[in-house]
Order: C-alpha cells, then structure tokens, then sequence
C-alpha cells in the first residue's frame, strides 16, 4: 500500500548546501503520489532557485511573505499540510524553531500548524555538536518534533562528521513510515499528567514535585502510535505538544470534571498525574493571616480520578502509576493493581534525583499474570516503550473479551 498517496507535504527549504539535495526529495515524494508544496527560505534562494522546485512539484513556491497572496496564505498552508518536512533544516532554523519565531513564513507556518514536524539537520559538524544546538534539538523533540537524522561522512567543508542531511531516498521513506498505522491506529487515548494545586488561602496551596515530564512523554508517544490523544495536565512548565488536545486544570477536582467527558469515550486510559489525595477542608477566603503558636490544617479526601474512571460501568483499559520511596516496588504495584481494580501499574521509586523532577526514570509495568521492568532510560523513551507495552496488553485483553464473548454466546445457544 502507498502511505504517501494524496498526502499534502510541505516541504522547508532553507539555505544550506544540501538545498540542492531538497529537488531529489520534492520529485522523489511526488512520484511515491504525495502532493508536495515548497516553501523557501530567503537563504534558500542563494542555494537554489524557485523555479526548480515549481517545475519539480507543478505547485506555486512560498519565498517570503510577499508570495503570501491572500495574507492568509501562511495559515492556509499550515491546515494544508499533513506533515511538514524542513530539510535542510539549518542550526540557525533549528534555533528559530525552538523559539517559535515567526519573523519569515516557513517560521510561521511551522507555529501555525498542527502537522506532524519532521526536521532533517544539516550543518557543520562542529556546529551540530554545539551545546546550543543540542539544547534547541532536545527543546523541539520534546515538543513532538521528530529528527531524521543527521547522516555522518565528508563535509562541504572538509570537516568528517556527524552533520550530512540525510539522504532524498531516506527522507521520503521516512515521510512514509510517518503514515503507517501505528499500535494505537484509530484508538483513543486520555492521559493526566502533572501535580495538582489545592488552594488553602488565594496565595497558598498544597501540591507536589511531579514536573509532568512522564505524563507529556506517554501523551506524545501515544500521539506517535497513531492515536488520538487527550492531556489533562496539571501546573507544569512544559510546551503543549503538538497534535494533542491539551487541557489545562488546577485542582483534583478540576481534572476529575476535565477527564471524566474524556474517559467515557476512550479505550485507554493512563493516569500518570500525581494527584492531590489531600486537599484542605476549607479554603480562606482571605490569606491567612501568621498567628502565635502553630496551626493545624483539617484535610479532606480530594477526587480520585482514576479510581472514578476505573469505577465507570464500561471502563477503558486503565493504566494508573505508582510513586514509592521505598524498594519493595514490585509487592506495593501489585498491591496497588488490585485495590485501584486497573489494568496496569507503572511503577516507579521517587525520591532526591530519581522519579520527579528529573529527565530520566525507571518504570516497573504489572498487569494481571505478568509485569516487565522498563530500565533507566530518558522519559522521552521510556514513554515510547511504555506505550508499546500498553498496546500488546490492550489487544491481550480485547482478545480474552472476545473469546470469552464467543464463549457465553456458544454456552446460551
Ligand atoms: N490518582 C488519581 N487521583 C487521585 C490520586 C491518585 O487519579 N486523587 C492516580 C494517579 O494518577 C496514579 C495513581 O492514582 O495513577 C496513584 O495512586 P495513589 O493511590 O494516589 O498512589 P500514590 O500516591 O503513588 O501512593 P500512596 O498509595 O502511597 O498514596
């Protein structure tokens, strides 16, 4: 089956040596039946000429913003595209990219778009290695950007190393596995994430550590398998991913109403927010005023969501975390799988430098019958193999429903 066949890809051209290389790739995804529509760079334009890409993809080049002919043009072109593939993607793009400027169309039709964002380096080794670069790539994955590459070899500049845009052939096979049905195809997903906040006064409130890092990272992995994805998320300091239908919320409370809408038409469901189990009996009116002595706080139960959800008559498949400071973890997931009557349990140890706050984490996974150990890696990718995981147990489960279906039907004929 052809993936790429009617699909609208915008192709960035900015103005790096491997510019030449971005003719091959328009003509190579127009022949494997993509409609693709080139945007350039004013730098671009000093590599390679307009006109190349017009006669390559039979569709108008975007230069610069005297080519956006309706003034509405870069915002056309981002609900136009279904992926959108900077190649090459300079280091002074990927830094622009990062910042989300939008002082050149290509930049604002990036921030404009919902389109899956697929960034093929190309720069001077040494540049490529530069911390800045790094950050500004780390910044962009996180945010759902996907990398292909670089390639490593000779340079332009006489310099060996890692840095070569990857090659016409690889990027349109890349653009194609893009379209391939994921584990997830056609299945929707509900993920909470990050801490709650439960006010005791307008100024104070109860919350957590939780940076919602492994909750964004689950959500954007999701994303990746083809599903359609739901974040409820807690205060956090990380950008929206792409392509997901962020909530935002403040209290237990607040996510419990956000979610449940969500949950009751979905098929998975993961609950990676650590939520409030406390919030204040009363909340003042006023601040607090400091008193001689001390004070006692009167704490009441705040919403359990994923109890809620796992409560509803036709639950989704429920993942639910579990956050322990000490190392019995394998006794207090289990323990945990079966009083929240879920699915699966990820568990992890928190703590000074591990679990919160931190980038990276180890995951211990337990379903019914079985559990597997996820080993230290980034959240980014223990969100990828966490998700892999849900996957295999969610069709395990649906074919257990449908053969015992079967089953009860053979029995009752
Ligand atoms: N959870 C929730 N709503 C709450 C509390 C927890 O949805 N009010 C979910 C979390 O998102 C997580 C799991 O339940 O998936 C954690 O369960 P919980 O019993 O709160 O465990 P911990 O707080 O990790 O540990 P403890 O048992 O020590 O309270």
């Amino acid at each position: 089956m052809d993936f790429l066949s009617g699909k609208h890809i915008l192709v960035g051209v900015c103005g790096g040596i491997a510019a030449y290389k971005s003719a091959e790739l328009v003509r190579l995804a127009r022949a494997a039946g993509a409609r693709v529509r080139v945007v350039m760079t004013a730098s671009a334009a000093e590599f390679i000429g307009a006109r190349t890409f017009q006669a390559l993809s039979a569709e108008p080049v975007w230069r610069d913003w005297t080519d956006d002919r309706s003034g509405m043009d870069h915002i056309d072109l981002a609900r136009w595209a279904d992926r959108i593939l900077v190649a090459p993607a300079t280091a002074d793009r990927l830094a622009r990219l990062a910042q989300g400027r939008a002082d050149d169309l290509l930049g604002a039709i990036c921030l404009a778009s919902q389109a899956p964002l697929m960034l093929a380096p190309s720069m001077n080794q040494a540049m490529w290695r530069n911390p800045a670069t790094q950050d500004n790539l780390a910044l962009l994955r996180r945010r759902g950007a996907r990398i292909c590459g670089p390639g490593e070899g000779e340079q332009a500049c006489g310099d060996v190393g890692p840095g070569r845009m990857l090659e016409p052939g690889v990027l349109v096979q890349m653009l194609t596995d893009s379209f391939r049905n994921g584990a997830l195809a056609g299945l929707k997903v509900v993920v909470t994430a990050g801490p709650t906040r439960e006010a005791l006064d307008p100024v104070r409130y109860l919350s957590n550590r939780s940076s919602g890092k492994m909750g964004y990272a689950a959500a954007v992995a999701a994303r990746e398998a083809g599903a359609e994805v739901a974040l409820v998320s807690g205060p956090v300091a990380l950008p929206a991913p792409a392509g997901v239908a962020l909530t935002r919320v403040e209290t237990a409370q607040d996510m419990l109403e956000a979610t449940l809408p969500l949950a009751r038409a979905c098929d998975i469901f993961i609950a990676a927010a650590a939520v409030a189990d406390y919030r204040p009996a009363t909340t003042a009116a006023q601040k607090l005023k400091r008193q001689a002595g001390g004070r006692t706080l009167a704490l009441e139960p705040a919403a359990d969501v994923l109890a809620t959800v796992a409560a509803m008559p036709r639950p989704p498949f429920c993942v639910g975390f579990a956050a322990e400071t000490d190392d019995n973890l394998q006794h207090h997931a289990h323990k945990k799988r079966l009083s929240k009557g879920i699915d699966m349990v990820a568990a992890n140890r928190v703590g000074p430098g591990v679990g919160f706050d931190s980038d990276e984490n180890t995951l211990l996974l337990v379903w019914e019958g079985g559990q597997t150990m996820l080993e230290q890696d980034t959240k980014t990718r223990l969100g990828v193999r966490l998700i892999e995981c849900i996957a295999d147990r969610f069709r395990a489960r649906q074919t257990t429903t449908e053969s015992h279906a079967e089953h009860t039907t053979e029995n009752t004929r």
